[in-house]
């Protein structure tokens, strides 16, 4: 395929793209009349050609590198202060880019009604977000090229300037849905001081949209299925997982065990029955939510729970696809603060951070589950069971999931 910029063999001469592409594909070269027809389309008052370096505004992107450890231009930069500062700017685009990705996949989800031939563009989008994302993981391998001791040539000159204050990541981490109460409190009391004006604005406005995880939560409030006079799904399921439940237990009581291995058998019996309860009973799933151990309603679990069972129908194809990305989102994000603090921790070992935080020890704080955001559909694993004691699909559901409706 020819480089969108290809000029063919003219590269003085700025030829339209178009021009480019007819003059590359009818003879493999360039020919003669390829500068005719630039000057032609310039008088006609055609679109003016566009040139690489124009178009990317690479004059301005590549004089954004502007080390501190010159001081001002009285020194020789620190050598690997170039490296940093390329490092942290590709990760701002790329931050950059997911958030254009991500607006566009709130904007189809933020309708009632989303129209299922939607769902491939939402998918092709999150697997993009995905890749990325791994992108940013494997990118912190290049920092780490540095040394602790080449590090301190210029860090002193970065205080108190730090990642802490990137608005585009806490952009991004509050459009996933991460809330400000499940921010370490470190974070939780220092957090509105570290923004300049302009970027607090930005916050403030993320903050007051709906998140990813509130979005999808609507949605899967309505999967087909789950309403009583549908398939009601939800009692099938209920009845399906006491009759497993049940047999557990028959089978313990029929076997032939020491006393001390019954015991811890049953006891098994009661967590995994405990553990289904509090998926059956409203009353003790609100108490999870509450404590922020849960982040979806009730009926959005068991949207999701519908899903991952029956991701074998055709129509729930793409929504499983979907569920499985955004735990990949959630996955990927984690995977990236950890190699993050695994970086700290060698580039400055106990130290403070330049923000002013405990640095590795603070960092350490936000690799837990408080910061995944679609947690849910990890746990939802729990409470799946076989194919063989999933409920059949009464006729006429399988004959909507089957068939595609707008
Ligand atoms: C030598 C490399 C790096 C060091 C030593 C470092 C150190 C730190 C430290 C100590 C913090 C905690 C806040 C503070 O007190 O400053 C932090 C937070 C952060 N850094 Fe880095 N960092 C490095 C590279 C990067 C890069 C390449 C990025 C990419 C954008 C980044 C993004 C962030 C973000 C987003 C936070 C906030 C995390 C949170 O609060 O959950 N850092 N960094």
């Amino acid at each position: 395929m020819a480089c969108p910029f290809q000029h063919g063999s003219v590269p003085a001469t700025r030829m339209p793209l178009a021009a480019a592409i007819a003059v590359t594909t009818s003879s493999g070269a360039a020919s003669e009349s390829a500068g005719t027809s630039t000057s032609d389309a310039a008088s006609s008052g055609e679109r003016q050609p566009v040139y690489y370096g124009d178009y990317l505004r690479l004059g301005t992107l590549l004089s954004l590198q502007q080390p501190e450890s010159t001081h001002g231009g009285t020194r020789k930069a620190a050598h690997d202060e170039h490296l940093f500062i390329v490092i942290h700017q590709v990760y701002e685009l790329w931050f950059k880019q997911i958030l254009h990705e991500l607006e566009s996949i709130r904007e189809i989800f933020s309708t009632d009604h989303i129209k299922e031939r939607d769902m491939l563009t939402i998918v092709n989008r999150l697997g993009r977000v995905v890749e990325i994302e791994k992108i940013m993981v494997d990118q912190i391998n290049i920092l780490e090229t540095m040394t602790a001791l080449d590090f301190m040539e210029f860090r002193d000159y970065l205080v108190p300037a730090s990642g802490f204050q990137s608005s585009q990541f806490r952009v991004l981490e509050t459009l996933l849905g991460l809330r400000p109460e499940n921010r370490t409190r470190y974070s939780q009391e220092t957090y509105w001081n570290a923004f300049s004006d302009d970027d607090a604005g930005k916050l403030r406005e993320a903050e007051g949209k709906r998140s990813f995880l509130e979005l999808m939560e609507r949605w899967l409030e309505r999967t087909p299925g789950l309403h009583p006079d549908e398939f009601d799904f939800w009692s099938k399921y209920k009845a399906a997982v006491n009759d497993i439940l049940a047999a557990n237990r028959a089978q313990v009581d029929h076997a032939e065990l020491t006393p001390e291995t019954r015991q811890a058998v049953l006891a098994e019996c009661d967590k995994n029955e405990l553990s289904f309860q509090s998926v059956f009973d409203p009353a003790k799933h609100a108490e999870l939510r509450e404590k922020g151990e849960r982040r979806l309603s009730h009926k959005a679990m068991q949207g999701a729970i519908m899903i991952f069972l029956y991701r074998d129908e055709p129509r729930f194809h793409l929504p499983f696809k979907m569920l499985n990305l955004l735990m990949d989102v959630d996955a990927f994000f984690s995977k990236w603060r950890y190699q993050h603090v695994m970086m700290v921790h060698r580039m400055i070992g106990n130290k403070l951070g330049t923000g002013g935080s405990s640095g590795y020890q603070y960092l350490r704080s936000t690799i837990s589950d408080k910061y995944r955001i679609f947690i849910d559909l990890f746990n939802i694993s729990t409470y799946l069971i076989p194919r063989s004691k999933t409920p059949p699909l009464s006729e006429s559901m399988a004959r909507k999931l089957n068939v595609f409706m707008e």
